[in-house]
This record gives structure tokens, sequence and C-alpha cells, in this order.
């Protein structure tokens, strides 16, 4: 995935002053920055729900600029929202069902592989969502995402509300499903755990720029991931 000089922002409002960064297949890469410097917007940016007012986003060599947010999903571009948005008076399989709908034509979901990944799921199948611990939750979005099994995912703060001990969980789950089927991702983030656990590569953003990048190096030095996450 490549962005080029990507703007975008709520109506009069700017909040992308062109942002240029690269993803490549089958990499882990995190945006990283404070409060209110632009992470979500560019999460909703690439993923369509907001219009881009300038530059250009590829997916696999094909500029998806104008595409909508849904088609962009049927071309295997899934997204999990900051606050994950399950839907909690439904049971667990209704919104893993929810997932489908972003299916190739011809092709089937794989309940049994994400069963593998997330067993709590399978055990929690007729549960309402609501009911389910933010951890349990966060595995809920994301495995609804995979059902319609895409090749890149958009990940908005997966550690938000979830307690620590679960995070090294969420962040084994995402590399397992990155190196075993080959998602990309990039993701979005502030927990320094989190980042240093799941990111092969960080981009700092500050005021709807990125101002860095960190190498898998930088990031084995936690000192330096917290300086920049408090630029
Ligand atoms: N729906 C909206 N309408 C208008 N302005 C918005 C909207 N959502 C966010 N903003 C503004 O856009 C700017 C960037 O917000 P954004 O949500 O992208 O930040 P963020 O980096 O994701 O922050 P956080 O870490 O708190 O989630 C902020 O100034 C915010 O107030
Ligand atoms: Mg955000």
């Amino acid at each position: 995935m490549q962005i080029i000089g990507l703007r975008s922002g709520y109506g009069g409002k700017p909040v992308l002053q062109g942002i240029d960064l690269e993803v490549g297949k089958g990499e882990i890469v995190a945006v990283i920055g404070r409060n209110g410097v632009g992470k979500s917007t560019l999460m909703r940016a690439l993923m369509g729900l907001l219009p881009a007012t300038a530059g250009q986003i590829l997916i696999a060599d094909r500029d998806v600029t104008q595409v909508s947010p849904h088609k962009r999903a049927r071309m295997g571009l899934g997204y999990i929202p900051q606050g994950r948005d399950v839907f909690p008076r439904m049971t667990v399989a209704e919104n893993l069902a929810v997932g489908e709908t972003l299916l190739k034509r011809g092709i089937d979901p794989d309940y049994k592989r994400i069963y593998q990944y997330f067993p709590v799921l399978k055990e929690r199948a007729t549960q309402r969502a609501g009911t389910l611990s933010g951890g349990q939750q966060q595995q809920l979005a994301i495995a609804r995402v995979l059902v319609g099994r895409p090749d890149i995912i958009l990940l908005d703060e997966p550690s938000e509300g979830i307690q620590p001990n679960i995070v090294q969980d969420i962040a084994r789950n995402v590399r397992d499903l990155n190196r075993e089927l080959g998602i990309t991702v990039l993701f979005v983030e502030q927990n320094l755990d989190m980042i240093t656990l799941l990111a092969q590569r960080c981009f700092v953003i500050d005021k709807g720029q990125i101002v860095a990048s960190l190498s898998a190096e930088d990031l084995n030095d936690p000192e330096t991931v917290r300086r920049h996450l408090a630029l």
C-alpha cells in the first residue's frame, strides 16, 4: 500500500497535511503519535470513510483514492475502528456473520481457522458481544474482519480499553495472522508495549504530518519510542 501526499479532514477543517508512507506486502507497520494528531483520521481516509482532498492511495498498485469504502473492503482492505464497534446486543456468532458481507464472490468464510486463532469466540458464540471483556471484544472485532478474508488490515489503537496483560495476547494474535496468513498490518497506537511487541517498523505522526520513521532497530529501544510518543 502506498500513500502519496494524502490530505483529508472534516468539512472545512483540514487534518492530514500531506501524508506519504508505504507499507510493503506482509509487513507490520505502526503509526504512532499523541492524542488528536490525526491517526484515526488517517485510518478513515485510507478506508474511504473520509474523502481525500488531495493525494493518492494505492493498493496493490491500483489507485483506490476515489473507490467507495465497501469496494475497498471487497478489494481486501479490512478496518477495525478505534473502540472496536462490535454490536453489543448481537451474539458473538451474529457479529462474525456480519463480516461475511465483505467476502469476495464465491469465497466461503473459514470459521474453523478463525476459531483456532480465537478459541474464546467459539466458547462464547451464543453470548451477547456487549458482555465480553474489552480484550475479547477486540478479538471479536479482529475476527469479524478476518471472516471477509482481507489482505491488509487497518487496526486503530487495538490496546485501548484492554488490560495490560491482554495486550500481549492481542499482539501475538496479530503477529500469528501476519506470519501464517500473510496479512499486511497497518496499525495505530500510543501504547508502548503494543508498539514494541507488534511493529516491525513505525512512522511518527504529529499535526497531520509524518515527522519521523523508526526502524526495527529503533523499536528495540523503548526509550527511543517513548521519546517519539511524547513529541
Ligand atoms: N468527526 C469529527 N469531526 C470534526 N473533527 C474531528 C472529528 N474527528 C476528529 N476530529 C478532529 O481531528 C483531529 C484529529 O483527530 P483524530 O481522531 O484523527 O486523532 P487521533 O490521533 O486518532 O487521536 P486519539 O489518539 O485521541 O484517538 C482532532 O483535532 C480532532 O478533534
Ligand atoms: Mg484515534
